[in-house]
């Protein structure tokens, strides 16, 4: 059994079924920040799921006072933090501008 898995894993390329592949990024991909993937990186972990509270993405009645604050405000908690809301959702890398698009990317399909 270990062997059969250990031959299909040292198989010759040619033969591996390696399943769909993602194509490459686009090389521009700097120009405009997918907000979709920063969330996916750094605030699905808690806005998936409602860790710690977080008002979960899809949940409209959650978001909608949220939303009502306006986005400037909504900005400033998500980069400067905001109770259990960690700045930037902990990832410091992240810019004003990704975190601005993930911020829109999860308004978007929350109400
Ligand atoms: C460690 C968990 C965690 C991560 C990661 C996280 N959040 Fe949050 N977020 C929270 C919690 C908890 C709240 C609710 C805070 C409260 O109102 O008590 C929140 C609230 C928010 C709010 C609403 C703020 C307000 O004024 O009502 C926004 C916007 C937000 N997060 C954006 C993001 C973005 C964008 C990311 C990714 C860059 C992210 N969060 C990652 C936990 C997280």
């Amino acid at each position: 059994m270990v062997l059969k898995a250990i031959e299909e894993s040292i198989k010759p390329v040619g033969q591996v079924n390696v399943g769909s592949v993602p194509a490459p990024a686009p090389a521009a991909e700097t120009a405009a920040v997918d907000g979709e993937s920063v969330y996916k990186g750094t605030c699905m972990a808690c806005h998936a799921t409602g860790a710690a509270g977080a008002p979960k993405v899809g949940d409209k009645a959650a978001w909608k006072p949220r939303i009502d604050q306006g986005m400037d405000t909504l900005l400033k908690h998500a980069i400067g933090g905001f109770k259990a809301m960690p700045p930037k959702g902990g990832n410091a890398n992240l810019s004003d501008e990704a975190v601005k698009a993930a911020i829109e990317y999860m308004l978007s399909q929350s109400q």
